[in-house]
């Protein structure tokens, strides 16, 4: 057993060849830095940070026993899914994985998303995960589980802010009461600017709307340091984890 798929070569940016010659310049020259390629946020939508987190907060449900499936609120191409089925995998291959996506935006993938993530659970030799394609308008709350372990829920596509910002509430509701107590719900983007962090606050709207809905549940969020991307998550409370 390893995480080392946290850096599987499908999320890195091909390195070019001014950065090769940059990073040998800086060789020559002694300089004690490392010439690392920032994402390309047209297609690489979770850093390797991202990924270390939603490895640990993952593997930290199954191995509580937390009860319940699951969930990916916002797939895309499917590259971060198949990474947290390879979680799932190696630890409970039995759960069952949900994924959600109208599959309607590209963002810049110059594919079929859905056929992209289908080649990317295929590659890895993963489970077929159980697609639920459709706006969350329309398959939210009909098609999820009634009982959720693990959820990510990850909209952002640019959308106007009181659109998006309902769009998180919407998604929110939703999956609160299918929490288990002990669930681990990973809000992408949520960035606290008190945090000190150089992270990317691309929905600078989007804590007070996870904070507001969070606040009579009496929980709050944890922001985490996710290099330079943003994101956060909150524990539904009880459970052995509480
Ligand atoms: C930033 S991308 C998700 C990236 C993905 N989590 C990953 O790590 O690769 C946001 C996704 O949310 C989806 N989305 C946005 N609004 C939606 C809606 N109303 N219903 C369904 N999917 C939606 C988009 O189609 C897009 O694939």
């Amino acid at each position: 057993m390893h995480n080392f798929q946290i850096c599987d070569p499908v999320f890195e940016r091909p390195v070019g060849r001014k950065h090769r010659a940059l990073a040998g310049l800086a060789r020559l020259l002694g300089v004690q830095a490392e010439l690392v390629p920032l994402p390309d946020q047209t297609t690489q939508m979770s850093t390797a940070e991202q990924r270390i987190n939603l490895w640990h907060l993952a593997e930290q449900v199954l191995a509580y026993g937390v009860p319940g499936d699951f969930v990916d609120l916002g797939c895309f191409d499917g590259r971060t899914s198949a990474f947290i089925a390879s979680i799932l995998a190696g630890h409970d291959p039995a759960r069952a994985f949900h994924l959600y996506d109208s599959f309607e935006h590209n963002l810049g993938l110059f594919t079929n998303t859905r056929e992209a993530l289908l080649a990317h659970f295929q590659t890895r030799q993963l489970p077929v995960p159980v697609i639920h394609a459709g706006r969350f308008e329309t398959t939210l709350p009909a098609e999820l589980p009634p009982t959720i372990a693990f959820a990510q829920i990850d909209c952002g596509i640019g959308a106007p802010p009181e659109f998006h910002a309902a769009l998180i509430t919407r998604c929110l509701g939703h999956v609160w009461p299918r929490l288990s107590p002990g669930a681990v719900c990973v809000v992408q983007d949520y960035h606290d600017p008190t945090s000190g962090s150089a992270s990317e606050n691309f929905y600078p709207f989007l804590k007070a709307t996870v904070d507001a809905f969070l606040a009579p549940h009496g929980v709050g969020a944890v922001a985490l340091y996710s290099g330079k991307y943003s994101h956060g998550f909150f524990r539904k409370p009880g459970g052995r984890v509480a």
